[in-house]
């Protein structure tokens, strides 16, 4: 390979122009919409008994055929993912100082769906290569407290979820699990291959802007257990003003929201979930390409696809040895940007190091809900309690966000390029 200056050190950069966006929406999706904004009906939904309390023809419909792609008895929309982890936190029935252990690296909702209603987010570390959830530091942190755990498959690929169904056996707890970065990534269970999220109680996708499949803003919720479906049906749509005298007591008493999608949403989301599994193909492609070109770089580990399941690379994650490559990530992340190489990650948030665990106080000035006379947990947050996710952060983990362009092979190639050629200079930018 021929080498050029690194545009760091004052060359020019490999990529000269922005590689070719996502290109999300077609004209499918443009019909779908403007059918639902000629129809007039926006949204269909009533938050009361009735036949409107399970929304339009567009959102059931977008259910039906979501329950179907997955392969589970209930798919249940709601108007953002933020709002399906909100909904299957409550769906559980959490009293106030239970405790949820979760994954600190994952973005910010995971945990701020425990908050809301005032159980304790108690952070387990995750697997050096694949970044999900440990299901050894999960069974670690269990107490009398602990009432599920809550993983997230995380950048594309599934976490554990035999090992982490074993400890929920065991120890009588749910699994919850989000699945925002995963949808159409399979994985291994003992009754064969299921799409990752679904083996949890109740799992779910982001239907958000970036994700592979998206309507702007949504999430769908996926559970076999109708007991569970119902209670996230009410909690999407103001459950207390809907419970009607037919409902069994375990039922009643819930505060609700309006987490409810629109048509015009649901009706995009249907055409986008026939795209997927060609979405989710690319991807693979592109990763198998970037695999094959970056092979054998010096300190620069590619992604581990676990035995049992599939990836679908919502992220692009390796790990960096800063000692083998003899120059710091932060070094190497700056020529790469420089490159023109696009969706460059240095690490990734650690929820435990955010002020509100440091500091204890998610709502108000008072320290709750640590503070509450029914919390009665001493969970410590902040440096070294997820020793592996805090390393990763802080000096070995490089990531490619691969939702941000089409990724044709040309432009792969490109991206291998500039990569490459960042680690044929490793020496110059050392001496930098
Ligand atoms: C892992 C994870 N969880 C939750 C969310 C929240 O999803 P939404 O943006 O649909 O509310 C996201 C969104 O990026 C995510 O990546």
């Amino acid at each position: 390979m021929t080498t050029s200056k690194l545009a760091l050190l004052g060359g020019t950069p490999t990529i000269t122009s922005p590689l070719e966006p996502f290109r999300s929406m077609g004209e499918d999706e443009v019909h779908a919409a403007a059918a639902v904004v000629r129809g007039g009906v926006l949204s269909a939904y009533i938050g009361a008994p009735g036949d409107g309390f399970m929304g339009g023809p567009h959102v059931r419909d977008f259910e039906a055929r979501a329950a179907a792609y997955f392969g589970v008895k209930h798919a249940i929309a709601v108007n953002s993912w933020t709002s399906g982890l909100v909904a299957a936190v409550g769906a559980i029935g959490v009293e106030p100082g239970d405790e949820i252990i979760t994954t600190p690296w994952t973005m910010s909702a995971t945990a701020m769906a425990v908050l809301h209603w005032n159980a304790i987010p108690v952070f387990a570390d995750i697997d050096p290569q694949t970044f999900n959830i440990d299901p050894a530091s999960v069974e670690r942190l269990i107490t009398p407290r602990t009432r599920a755990i809550l993983a997230a498959d995380i950048f594309g690929q599934s976490a554990d979820m035999p090992a982490l169904r074993a400890i929920a056996d065991r120890h009588g707890l749910k699994l919850l699990c989000d699945t925002a970065q995963a949808p159409g990534s399979l994985t291994g269970s003992l009754t064969g291959t299921r799409f990752t999220g679904t083996l949890a109680d109740i799992g779910g996708f982001s239907l958000n802007y970036h994700k592979h499949i998206h309507c702007g803003e949504g999430g769908i919720l996926v559970t076999d257990d109708d007991r569970l479906a119902r209670r996230l049906c009410l909690i999407r749509n103001h459950a207390e003003s809907v419970i009607g005298s037919e409902e069994p007591a375990e039922l009643a008493n819930m505060i609700g929201f309006n987490f409810r999608l629109g048509e015009i949403e649901a009706a995009i989301a249907s055409v986008q979930l026939g795209k997927l599994e060609a979405r989710v193909r690319s991807r693979q492609r592109a990763a198998a390409q970037l695999d094959a070109g970056l092979a054998g770089l010096h300190g620069l580990r590619t992604p581990k696809v676990v035995a049992d399941g599939t990836h679908v690379y919502y992220v692009y994650g390796m790990t960096f040895d800063p000692a083998t490559a003899g120059v710091p990530r932060a070094k190497v992340v700056e020529a790469l940007r420089a490159e023109g190489v696009p969706g460059v990650m240095a690490g990734y948030q650690n929820l435990h190091l955010l002020p509100m665990f440091r500091h204890k106080i998610a709502y108000g000035t008072q320290g709750f809900p640590w503070t509450s006379p029914y919390c009665s947990s001493d969970v410590t947050y902040g440096p070294g309690t997820c020793p592996v996710a805090e390393e990763l952060h802080a000096s070995t983990f490089i990531g490619l966000s691969l939702c941000l362009c089409e990724l044709p092979p040309q432009d792969v190639d490109l991206m291998v390029t500039a990569i490459r050629n960042v680690w044929s200079q490793l020496d110059a930018l050392k001496a930098a």
